[in-house]
């Protein structure tokens, strides 16, 4: 057996799904042994009422708890190891995060941490660095997603920006899934239309990335394309009416999806050149993955023609043609969405000044490992042609 035959599958822990689903969390926590609750949120999602379903549950399950909301967006290491300290002040023995993946990955974060001693820093996968090892008894975690993007309250890392670096790092690995997600499109009917679109574009970028990754993981194909498939037809209704349930529903479930994707077929390229947007110039997850997502699909379309036809025709295009027009249709859909939801196509126009692409190529070919699994070769000059094309 050659190691190419080998399929790895990182799945989620326990799911629950659906409207009415934070009702669970109290119950599960309990379920879990906890006696006292770490909860995590960043002050919108406290402001926005969304952390009050998940403290009337916990208090319904007789469970105390402690509630943290000092998250920063784009969680740094420094906002992580002060959630650490908070977090063994409190003497909880069970995490409950709420939140986008910022909240998401600050609790994993502190998990982690917390389970092994030391500062989150020295977690980091990097190239060729070793890491502290997990602990052995790492807290029980509850997530519970309020965006529609990231997936991350189903996969085994968080992504934390070391500042002094300007770098987006991960921690984690199987060890680090949330013990159970509870997933409630309820919580997300309060996004914004800017912030629904940036995070759907995400959960878009993590479908496709995987779909087309050089990983093979053939049981998710079809899973991920029906992802692609339910973000074509609920982001645009989503972002038009934040109220509309079905289309919330749907855009949860595809972020899941995209979510279970990259935990076993990983990313690609558009995150390599996404986080750096982040780090240098605090461009939002999202946008910076909207951005890059057609630049890097043009690149990349001639190492999976036949895959990035299905992902056009996913995303309503039609069926017709050769394969490469149809994979072309794919780049073509995905920016005609990006400007029907609203967002910016341009770098110039998000904070970035060209300046800082030779500093940003650089780390995303020669520090973040996303780009691993593209499904063909980039080069740090390939990195800066890309920047330079969306600048
Ligand atoms: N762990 C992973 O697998 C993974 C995957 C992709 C991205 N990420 C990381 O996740 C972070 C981005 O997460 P995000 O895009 O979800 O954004 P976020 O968590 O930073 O949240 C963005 C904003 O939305 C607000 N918000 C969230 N939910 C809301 C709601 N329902 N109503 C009103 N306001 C709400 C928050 O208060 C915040 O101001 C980045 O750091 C990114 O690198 C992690
Ligand atoms: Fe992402």
């Amino acid at each position: 057996m050659t190691t190419q035959s080998l399929s790895y599958y990182i799945w989620p822990g326990q799911v629950h799904f659906g409207f009415g689903a934070v009702e669970l969390v109290g119950r599960e926590a309990k379920a879990l042994a906890a006696g006292h609750v770490f909860v995590i949120a960043d002050p919108g999602v406290v402001a926005a009422g969304l952390t009050e379903p998940v403290t009337a549950s916990l208090k319904a399950a007789g469970l105390g708890y402690d509630l943290y909301d000092r998250v920063v967006p784009n969680p740094d290491t420094e906002s992580v190891d002060a959630a650490v300290i908070a977090f063994k002040e409190s003497k909880a023995d069970c995490v409950v995060a709420i939140g986008g993946g910022s909240g998401l990955d600050t609790a994993k974060g502190v998990r982690l941490a917390a389970g092994g001693g030391g500062k989150i820093a020295e977690y980091a996968l990097m190239l060729g660095k070793k890491t502290r090892p997990p602990g052995r008894q790492m807290v029980p975690m509850i997530a519970v997603p309020t965006t529609a993007g990231t997936g991350a309250e189903v996969t085994p890392w968080a992504v934390i920006t070391e500042l002094s670096r300007k770098l987006k790092m991960g921690v984690g690995g199987a060890f680090l899934v949330p013990t159970i997600a509870v997933i409630d499109p309820e919580l997300m009917l309060t996004l914004p239309p800017f912030l629904t679109a940036a995070t759907g574009m995400d959960a878009l970028t993590h479908c496709i990335e995987a779909y087309v990754s050089t990983n093979d993981n053939p049981a998710l194909d079809p899973m991920i394309l029906h992802g692609i498939e339910l973000i074509g037809r609920s982001l645009r209704v989503a972002v038009a009416q934040k109220k509309n349930r079905e289309a919330r529903r749907e855009m949860a479930l595809a972020a899941m999806i995209g979510g279970i994707g990259i935990s076993s077929k990983w990313l690609g390229a558009c995150h390599s050149l996404a986080h750096q947007l982040s780090s240098f110039a605090d461009v939002q997850h999202g946008v910076a993955n909207a951005i890059m997502l057609p630049h890097q699909m043009a690149y990349s379309m001639v190492g999976a023609l036949e895959r990035y036809a299905r992902v056009g025709e996913a995303l309503g295009a039609p069926a017709a043609g050769s394969v490469r027009q149809r994979a072309e249709r794919a780049v073509e859909a995905v920016r005609e969405l990006n400007v029907d939801v609203g967002l910016p196509t341009r770098l110039r126009d998000v904070g970035v000044t060209e300046e800082m692409i030779k500093g940003m190529a650089y780390n995303a070919y020669k520090i973040d490992l996303n780009w691993w699994t593209n499904p063909r070769t980039v080069s740090e000059a390939v990195m800066e042609q890309l920047y330079r094309e969306a600048f």
